[in-house]
């Protein structure tokens, strides 16, 4: 099969193409705009043999029907993912998120063509912190944020497109990614380079807010188990019971680097930050017999720690100018 992968270059994209390599034959076509978000180097070492990139925007409706009449599945991450920055800029999260997904949505339906949708918990809004439960693919959405709505709004345009048009397209949402080759703009990565420089972790509010993490690894075995055996039209939530509050994986880190536990700020609060994520993924498991790799946090937080550290050239870059933005963001 000849699969083309949006955002094959972003945190997520990257480790899906490199354990699809690993673990299928497939041929992977990666499309990525490479954003401030993508990291050429992400793909060292990535066997060319039967993976390409192209470098090209999902907006860009031509080069979008040309790739995909040439593929089989397509399999969508590219979005711009981060939070803060959809509170800074709003603008690129509606064009990329909403209509870059739109033009993806119209090609499948063209040449008939698979799609697998790749979203977030976020759509679902916030948990409270104490018996609210966990999201399930019954869940209303209730989108928080301009990523989040954006995302929202994209899952909605797939369900659309499933139903009018009947398109095959699956959708999965799934939880808080950690793991190698993620931006360091994002919470884990920020705190554990931050440690690696003499820097001192920095927590919204009040540290207490619960996001439900899942190794990137284990987010790309129930994207092929969907891509496999996965039913047109349906909705899989993915996750792995990795509910902790912001300020455990903070003492966690802290930790793991001999360093006193309260070694760390709090900083002004996120607008809109939501409470609590947590994903019920009994769908996933029952109807397609998906099990995780049964993994200790402490341990996988120990490798991606370990990671960054023998991968600074990987990251310093980029982290100069995330904390020059995030200064100007809060204190
Ligand atoms: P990321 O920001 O690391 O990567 C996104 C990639 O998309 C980048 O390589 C970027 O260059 C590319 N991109 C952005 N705009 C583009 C455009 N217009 N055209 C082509 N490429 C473009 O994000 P990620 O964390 O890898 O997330 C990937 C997907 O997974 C997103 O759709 C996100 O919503 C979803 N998701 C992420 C998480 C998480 O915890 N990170 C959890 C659930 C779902
Ligand atoms: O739930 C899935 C989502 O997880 C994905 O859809 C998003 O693409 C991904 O970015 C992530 O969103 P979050 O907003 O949960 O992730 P982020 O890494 O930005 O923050 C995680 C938590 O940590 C959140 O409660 C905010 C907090 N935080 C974040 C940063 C960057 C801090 O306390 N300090 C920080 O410096």
């Amino acid at each position: 099969m000849k699969l083309l992968v949006t955002g094959a270059a972003g945190f997520i994209g990257v480790n899906f193409v490199r354990y699809l390599l690993s673990n299928t034959t497939h041929e992977v076509v990666g499309l990525d705009a490479m954003t401030y978000a993508a990291n050429p180097d992400s793909l060292d070492g990535i066997d060319r043999t039967r993976f390409s990139l192209v470098e090209g925007d999902i907006r860009n409706r031509d080069l979008v029907d040309t790739l995909v009449s040439e593929t089989d599945v397509v399999v969508h991450f590219a979005a711009e993912s981060h939070n803060d920055n959809s509170i800074s800029n709003p603008e690129p999260f509606v064009t990329t998120n909403v209509f870059g997904t739109f033009i993806l949505l119209e090609a499948v339906r063209r040449y008939g063509v698979r799609l697998h949708h790749v979203s977030t918990d976020e759509v679902f809004g916030e948990l409270p912190l104490e018996g609210g439960g966990k999201f399930t693919e019954l869940t209303a959405y209730k989108p928080s944020s301009p990523y989040s709505a954006s995302k929202a709004g994209s899952d909605m345009l797939v369900r659309a497109w499933t139903r009018t048009f009947g398109i095959n397209a699956t959708l999965s949402n799934c939880s808080n990614n950690f793991g190698p080759y993620q931006h360091v703009e994002k919470f884990i990565p920020r705190q554990i380079t931050n440690i690696l420089q003499g820097v001192k972790p920095k927590l919204y509010g009040n540290g207490k807010n619960v996001r439900d993490w899942i190794h990137v690894d284990d987010h790309s075995s129930a994207l092929m188990r969907i891509l496999d055996n996965g039913q047109r039209g349906e909705t899989y939530l993915i996750g792995t019971d990795g509910e902790k509050t912001n300020l455990e994986v903070v003492k966690l880190l802290l930790r793991l680097h001999n360093l006193p536990e309260d070694w760390f700020d709090f900083v002004d609060e996120r607008p809109g930050h939501d409470m609590r994520y947590a994903i019920d993924s009994t769908k996933l498991r029952t109807e397609l017999q998906w099990t995780p790799i049964s993994r200790n946090f402490e341990d996988a937080l120990s490798a991606t720690t370990k990671w960054y550290a023998e991968n600074a050239s990987w990251w310093e870059a980029s982290k100069a100018e995330v904390e020059i933005k995030y200064l100007g963001m809060r204190q």
